[in-house]
C-alpha cells in the first residue's frame, strides 16, 4: 500500500521525489504529497489524487529555484485507510511545532488512545489519520536528537510501519525505520534514496540495503547507519538490484497491463529456465532446499496467498494431488493464523505471494514458523520480507509486474507450481518416463501462451460485443474451476463489470436466477475430463438466454457448436492449460476495460501491494 520516496544528496530533491512517486504510483494513488527542507525551512506540498496533480501544486506553491538548487526531502503516495484522500489526509504530515515531517506505510494500531494523550496535553490534530498522531509523538518527544525521538515513540506504537521523518531543526537528515512494511535504502555516489520499494531507486543506483523489521537508520547524503530500537547498531549487507530502469517504462504499450500480458512468454521462460531436468524426469528447484527424502516425509501441503495468488494456489492444490498423490489444499491467509491451524512438522505450508509483503500472507508464514511447519516462499519481488523469512523458497523470475492486475507472475506462479509438483510427483508415484513427459508439457508453456497472444486482436472484437453487460459469470470445473475465479476477479478489478466465477455444477444452485437474456457465461470447456458434463451446463445457461463465450481446445468441433463466441486454446495437459486459458481472460478483461474506458492500470480503490490486514 502507499509509496516512500526519500532523497538526500547533491540535487534538488523535489524532482527526484517526484519521479519516485510516479514509479511507484501503483502502490496507491488517491493522494500525494512531499516535503522538503531548503535550508533551514520545512516546505510542505500535498495533493488529491494522482502524482500529476501534487507535481501542478507544488509548482504553483513554491518557487521555481526549488526544483533546481539542492535540497532533500520525503513524499508520498497513499492509498487511504484512515480518513478518505483528502489534502488534509495526504501524507508528509506534521508534528505540533511544525518542524518535522513524516511518511508513513502501515497502521498505527493504538492511535486512538495516543491521539487522545496527546490531546489531553494540548496537540492539535488537522487530519484524521493514524499517522498525523505518529508525527506529534515524535514531535512530543523530541528535543535535540530526531533519532532518540523517533525511537522513543516508535517504542509506543502499535501496528506496523515503515516510515521517513525529517526535520528543520537538524538538516542534513532523514531517520527512517521499519517494521511489517518495507523500506530499502539506494546507496548512491553521494546521495542516498530510501524507498518502499526498489523501482524507485532504479533510476539512481543499483546498490541497496534492505531494513529488516525494527531497524532504524540515520540517513546522510554520503553515510548511512543502521541500529535497532535499542539504538544497537546492526550490520545489514549490500545487495544488487538485478532490475533495468527500462523495465518499469510501457515500452511501446498502452498500458502496463498490455505489456506484462505480452511478456509472459518470456517471463515463463524465465521461470522455467534451467529448473527442468528432462535426463531424471523431474525439476530442479534448489530454493526447495529439500531432499528427495525429506520431501517423502511431507504428508500435507497447505498452499496460502491472498487475491490472484490464491487462485494459483487452487490451481496447485489440483496439480500436487494429481501428479504427487499428496494431499493439498487452500486456505486463505487472511484466516490462516485465526483458525488456528492444524499444522505440524510434517506439513509443507507454501506462501504465495507477488510482491512478497502482503500482510495476511506474512502473518500465515510467521504462523507457519510458530507450528514447525516447513514453509517456502514462492515470491517475485526478490529480497522482499515473506522471501526472506520463509529463508527457502523459488523466485517467480517474472520480473517486475507494475500493472495493480496482476497477469505474469499469476503464471509464473502456476508454472513454478507444477515444477514442484513434478519434483514431489518424482519422489512419489512418477515413473522416469512418466516425469519426462511432464516436463515436456511445461518446457511448452510459453509457445502455449504465444499461440494466446496471437489471437490478441480476435480477443478484441469478441470484447466489443460483452463490453456493454454489466454482469457476467466465469465457469470451469477441475483445475479449469479456479481459472475460471481468477478470468472474473480480472475482468472485475479493471472493468468494474461485476463477475463471479462458479464451479460450473454450482450455477444450477442458485445463481442460475440472475441469467437473462443476453447475460454473459464464460465458460472454460477445454477438451480435459469432465468436459461433457460442462457442454452439459452450459446448454443450461443457454436455455436461459445466456450468451456464451467458450474457451475450447483448437479444433473441437463439438465444444464449438455449443458456443456463441470462441477462443481456442492449444492442446495439451489439463493442468498446463490452465496457463494459456487464464492469459486468453486476461486478454478479455483488459479490452473490456479499454472499450470502457476504464484506469487499467490503477484501478479505483486498489493498490498493488497490500500491507494492512
Ligand atoms: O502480492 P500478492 O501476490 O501477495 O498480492 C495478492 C493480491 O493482493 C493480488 O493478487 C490482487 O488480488 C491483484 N490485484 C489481483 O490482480
Amino acid at each position: 500500500m502507499c509509496g516512500i520516496v526519500g532523497y538526500i544528496g547533491k540535487a534538488a530533491a523535489p524532482p527526484i521525489l517526484l519521479h519516485g512517486l510516479r514509479r511507484l504510483e501503483y502502490r496507491g494513488y488517491d493522494s500525494a504529497g512531499m516535503a522538503i527542507i531548503d535550508g533551514r525551512q520545512l516546505l510542505v506540498s500535498k495533493a488529491p489524487g494522482k502524482v500529476a496533480n501534487l507535481k501542478e501544486k507544488s509548482k504553483c506553491e513554491w518557487p521555481a529555484e526549488l526544483f533546481s538548487q539542492p535540497s532533500y526531502g520525503i513524499a508520498h503516495t497513499r492509498w487511504a485507510t484512515h480518513g478518505p484522500p483528502t489534502e488534509a489526509n495526504a501524507h508528509p504530515h506534521r508534528d505540533q511545532s511544525g518542524e518535522i515531517a513524516l511518511v508513513h506505510n502501515g497502521i498505527i494500531e493504538n492511535y486512538r488512545s495516543l491521539r487522545a494523550r496527546l490531546e489531553a496535553k494540548g496537540h492539535v490534530f488537522l487530519s484524521e489519520t493514524d499517522t498525523e498522531v505518529l508525527a506529534h509523538l515524535i514531535g512530543d518527544r523530541y528535543e535535540e536528537n530526531l533519532f532518540q525521538a523517533v525511537c522513543d515513540a516508535l517504542h509506543q506504537v502499535e501496528g506496523t510501519f515503515g516510515i521517513a521523518v525529517i526535520s528543520s531543526r537538524e538538516p542534513g537528515l532523514i531517520i527512517t525505520a521499519r517494521r511489517g512494511s518495507p523500506i530499502v535504502l539506494g546507496i548512491g555516489d553521494g546521495e542516498t534514496i530510501i524507498a518502499s520499494d526498489a523501482a524507485a531507486i532504479l533510476a539512481h543506483t543499483q546498490r541497496v540495503i534492505y531494513l529488516d523489521d525494527n531497524d532504524i537508520a540515520i540517513v546522510k547524503a554520503d553515510h548511512v547507519e543502521i541500529r535497532d530500537l535499542n539504538n544497537v547498531p546492526v550490520n545489514r549487507a549490500v545487495a544488487e538490484l538485478e532490475l533495468d530502469a527500462s523495465a518499469a517504462e510501457k515500452g511501446g504499450f498502452a498500458h502496463f497491463m498490455l505489456k506484462e500480458i505480452h511478456e509472459q512468454p518470456e517471463s515463463l521462460r524465465n521461470a522455467i529456465r534451467g529448473r527442468l531436468d528432462f535426463a531424471l524426469g523431474s525439476s530442479v528447484l534448489s530454493g526447495m532446499g529439500t531432499s528427495p527424502r525429506e520431501l517423502a516425509e511431507i504428508n500435507r501441503i497447505v498452499l496460502v496467498g491472498c487475491g490472484t495468488s490464491l487462485h494459483s494456489g487452487l490451481i496447485g492444490e489440483y496439480a500436487f494431488e494429481d501428479l504427487a498423490d499428496t494431499p493439498a489444499e487452500v486456505q486463505q491467509a487472511a484466516e490462516f493464523r485465526y483458525r488456528n491451524p492444524i499444522i505440524g512438522r510434517s506439513d509443507l505450508v507454501i506462501a504465495i505471494s507477488q510482491s512478497g509483503e502482503t500482510a495476511d500472507t506474512l502473518a500465515a508464514v510467521r504462523e507457519a514458523n510458530q507450528k514447525g511447519a516447513f514453509v517456502m516462499g514462492l515470491c517475485n519481488v526478490v529480497g522482499s520480507t515473506i522471501a526472506r523469512e520463509t529463508g527457502r523458497g523459488i523466485y517467480l523470475h517474472a520480473g517486475p509486474e507494475i500493472s495493480v492486475a496482476s497477469t505474469k507472475a499469476f503464471t509464473c506462479q502456476v508454472a513454478v507450481l507444477l515444477m514442484m509438483a513434478l519434483k514431489m510427483g518424482r519422489s512419489r508415484r512418477f515413473s522416469r518416463q512418466e516425469g519426462m513427459d511432464f516436463a515436456r508439457q511445461i518446457e511448452a508453456i510459453p509457445s502455449l501462451v504465444a499461440q494466446v497472444i496471437a489471437q490478441n486482436d480476435h480477443i478484441a472484437r469478441i470484447a466489443e460485443s460483452y463490453a456493454a453487460n454489466e454482469h457476467a459469470f466465469f465457469i470451469g470445473r477441475g483445475p479449469m474451476y479456479p481459472v475460471a475465479l481468477e478470468g472474473a476477479l480480472k475482468l472485475k478489478e479493471i472493468s468494474y463489470i461485476h463477475a463471479e466465477g462458479y464451479h460450473a455444477a454450482e450455477l444450477k444452485h442458485g445463481p442460475i436466477a440472475l441469467l437473462e437474456k443476453g447475460t454473459p457465461v464464460i465458460a472454460l470447456a477445454n477438451d480435459i475430463p469432465g468436459k461433457d458434463k460442462t457442454l452439459g451446463n452450459i446448454e443450461e445457461c443457454k436455455a436461459r438466454g445466456a450468451r456464451i463465450l467458450g474457451l475450447i481446445t483448437a479444433g473441437d468441433e463439438e465444444a464449438a457448436a455449443v458456443m456463441d463466441d470462441v477462443i481456442e486454446i492449444p492442446a495439451c495437459h489439463p493442468l498446463v492449460a490452465t496457463i494459456p486459458s487464464a492469459v486468453a481472460l486476461q486478454l478479455f478483461a483488459y479490452h473490456i476495460a479499454r472499450i470502457r474506458g476504464c484506469e487499467i492500470d490503477q484501478p479505483r480503490n486498489l493498490a498493488k501491494s497490500v500491507t494492512v490486514e
